[in-house]
């Protein structure tokens, strides 16, 4: 084989590591939402290093080994760091701890006998931010970014406890304080636990937490999450630094008033810095925080400026990485928990193990393909790992502990909270199902109840004042109301039986009576109205009307839907409903062919009368006009102000044309604007808007 032909392989490899690595290194430092585990990552880097250190000439200018994290997110203002923020070489076992020493005293020309001491402390992971403080305010706070540039944050830190406005004792002129952002592990739960009251995305563990809570454009949002803070770095210091040790400087962080490790020691060579190595390992778990590993630094500032940097990572310091930690367990069962949103969970029970000294018995599945990928089976020994994130996941099986009678898993196409069919949509860009199966049972599934019953008696649905997220909750609970018809008959059981809600805690006899008559002032509702509380997938108010004005009655819409398999003249009726794709029919057909929703309807239809669609107050300036938005709305969002304008008959549209009637411009409007203005089109801002449909809604 020829030298050229195994350089030209390498580049190709190298190539295609290299993107893959940018991939990652986006998504996780821009969008906090890392799709590898930290392993995994890793194990591409070392790859990639491997490679280069094999054929020097692929680390080129352009190579990642140079670079660190990804550039600034464009949504932030940047701050050029005067000092760049680097990043650690990384290492995984004991004799890398070794021959990094031996590299570090080599380098200095250091004899046998010479004493060569250096801090070992726990690598924090959260994020790291710079901190510049002048006259000792203060003045600038900064994330990583690509190490030359980050994001100002100055807004957001204030916040943070842990770091000081002012600095204690005697500051010096100039000092960029540098150190980890970070949220506890209690502080995580917590905020997990308030997204998912608030129905808002869970963070996938701590460290996505903290980046997503200190990169925010709102510093209020900021304020409303606990960040923390370890101290354990610098930038630039003027006139000059106030420690010749890098112990030195973590008690100057402590006098300035910031928190160090509590876990920070200084260590003489090799043997004593694995031992603090292992000691920090073993508390691992206890900490109350996410750390990844040990980072060792050379404790005179002195050598550390002699050793100085090679590409992204100084010399003088490294990171030891913990292993990911695994361990192996049988899979006992597969459960499968149903979402508020309907979608099928897969989670792996298993017998309890201990790993990295957290005990585990539950990991995610993912989602069927993974099940069917890895071809996981009920029995089987699983690989289970836990690598920085709280769930853990399941890498694989052991395929020679496999019982002999384990059969391949089929996941369930029935919903098990309630029967009903449990349908994969086929994703319309790809023509691929989704990853995601879900449940079809939007009226009678316990797993989606409250949610949809929520949604059923919200503003734009039938508007039920007095049935908040409270008392649906509480009267779910109950068992009083379980499904739409249930809130029709509630006054009718609760006038027969003996448990009145009038005594329930935090009722009475004027609630009770308010309720009931709320409710009863609902029984007539408009069609769109009606079609859209249904809480059909993909159906929000804009859809339900246009179902609604094309086929005028709830009766022809369901006798339609009902017989709308795929390829049929019914599907393709509803198909060709002007704004209606694939996808939206399709929902409406799976949600009339469930029986368990049928049943459901027939109760519902048996207490509520529908009237016509809502009348589009024809007097209304903008009934019939199509209407374009553009810049940035500040009273509402784009979909709000879009569902808005339907609801008053007009056609929004997304470009400029001749045909537009009227263009609505937020702040910072752009090509749209001008285009308009060039076509002679009116254009009002979003506060004549508002007045305009206020006065078109009557
Ligand atoms: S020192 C020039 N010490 O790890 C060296 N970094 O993988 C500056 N990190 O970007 C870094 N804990 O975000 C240092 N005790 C610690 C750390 C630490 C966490 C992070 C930091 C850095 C990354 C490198």
């Amino acid at each position: 084989m020829k030298k050229s032909d195994d350089l030209a392989r390498a580049r190709a490899q190298h190539q295609k590591l290299g993107e893959e690595i940018a991939a990652h290194d986006r998504a996780y430092y821009q969008e906090d939402a890392p799709v590898v585990s930290d392993a995994d990552y890793d194990a591409l880097r070392r790859r990639y290093e491997a490679l280069e250190k094999q054929f020097p000439e692929l680390a080129d200018e352009e190579s990642l080994s140079r670079k660190v994290g990804a550039a600034p997110a464009e949504k932030f203002a940047k701050v050029a760091h005067a000092v760049p923020m680097l990043s650690l070489g990384n290492i995984f076992s004991d004799d890398e701890v070794e021959d990094f020493v031996a590299r570090v005293r080599r380098f200095l020309g250091l004899g046998g006998e010479a004493e060569l001491a250096f801090t070992a402390e726990p690598k924090i992971d959260g994020l790291s931010c710079s901190l510049r403080y002048e006259k000792g305010l203060l003045v600038s706070a900064a994330t990583r970014g690509d190490g030359l540039v980050g994001e100002d944050v100055t807004a957001n830190v204030g916040a943070i406890d842990d770091i000081p406005e002012k600095l204690s004792g005697g500051a010096p002129e100039v000092i960029d304080v540098r150190g980890e952002v970070y949220m506890s592990h209690a502080d995580f739960a917590a905020l997990n636990a308030r997204q998912a009251a608030a129905d808002k995305p869970l963070f996938a563990n701590p460290r996505n937490a903290a980046a997503g809570s200190l990169r925010q454009l709102d510093p209020a949002i900021t304020a409303q999450r606990p960040l923390k803070f370890f101290a354990y770095a610098w930038g630039a210091a003027e006139p000059d630094m106030p420690a010749d040790s890098q112990m030195g400087m973590m008690a100057v962080f402590h006098a300035f008033g910031f928190k160090v490790n509590p876990m920070t020691r200084v260590c003489y060579g090799a043997r004593d810095m694995l031992a603090h190595f292992h000691d920090i390992e073993s508390r691992r778990a206890s900490l109350g925080y996410d750390i990844d590993g040990v980072v060792y630094k050379v404790n005179d500032l002195a050598l550390q400026r002699r050793l100085g940097f090679v590409a992204r990572a100084p010399r003088w310091a490294i990171a030891h990485k913990f292993p990911a930690e695994r361990a192996t367990s049988v899979l006992r069962e597969i459960e499968i928990q149903v979402g508020r949103t309907g979608v099928l969970t897969p989670v792996a029970r298993l017998d309890p193990v201990t790993v990295g000294g957290v005990v585990v018995s539950n990991a995610t599945l993912h989602n069927e393909d993974e099940i069917a990928r890895k071809d996981i089976r009920i029995g089987d020994t699983v690989i289970v790992q836990r690598a920085g994130d709280v769930i853990p996941q399941i890498l694989g099986v052991v395929p020679e502990k496999r019982p002999d009678d384990a059969s391949p898993y089929q996941f369930p196409h029935v919903c098990p909270a309630c029967g009903s069919a449990a349908l994969r949509e086929i994703d319309p860009k790809t023509g691929e199902p989704e990853a995601a199966r879900r449940c079809t049972g939007a009226l009678v599934c316990p797993a989606q109840a409250v949610e949809k019953l929520r949604h059923f008696c919200s503003r734009n649905a039938f508007d039920i004042e007095g049935l908040g997220d409270k008392q649906i909750a509480f009267f779910y609970e109950k068992g009083l109301i379980r499904t739409p018809a249930d809130i029709f008959t509630l006054s009718e059981r609760d006038r027969q039986s003996l448990t009145k809600i009038e005594n329930f805690e935090g009722f009475g006899k004027v609630s009770a009576r308010n309720l009931f008559a709320a409710i009863e002032a609902r029984r007539e509702v408009a069609l769109n109205r009606f079609i859209f509380a249904l809480g059909i997938r993909h159906v929000g108010e804009t859809n339900a009307i246009r179902l609604a004005r094309s086929f005028e009655t709830f009766d022809a819409l369901r006798e339609t839907a009902r017989h709308a398999a795929p390829g049929s003249e019914a599907r393709q009726r509803i198909n060709d409903i002007d704004g209606i794709g694939d996808v939206v029919a399709e929902a409406v057909a799976d949600f009339f062919v469930e029986p368990h929703n049928e049943r459901a309807l027939d109760a519902l239809l048996a207490e509520v009368r529908i009237l016509p669609m809502e009348a589009v107050k024809s007097g209304g300036a903008v009934a019939g006009k199509t209407v374009v938005f553009t810049g940035a709305l500040q009273k509402m969002t784009r979909d709000e102000a879009k569902a808005m304008a339907e609801r008053l008959g007009a056609k929004v549209s997304s470009s400029v044309s001749k045909k537009t009637d009227l263009v609505i411009a937020g702040a910072e409007a752009g090509s749209k604007l001008t285009k308009a203005r060039e076509l002679g089109v009116d254009v009002i801002d979003e506060d004549a808007w508002l007045a305009l449909a206020g006065a078109a809604a009557g």
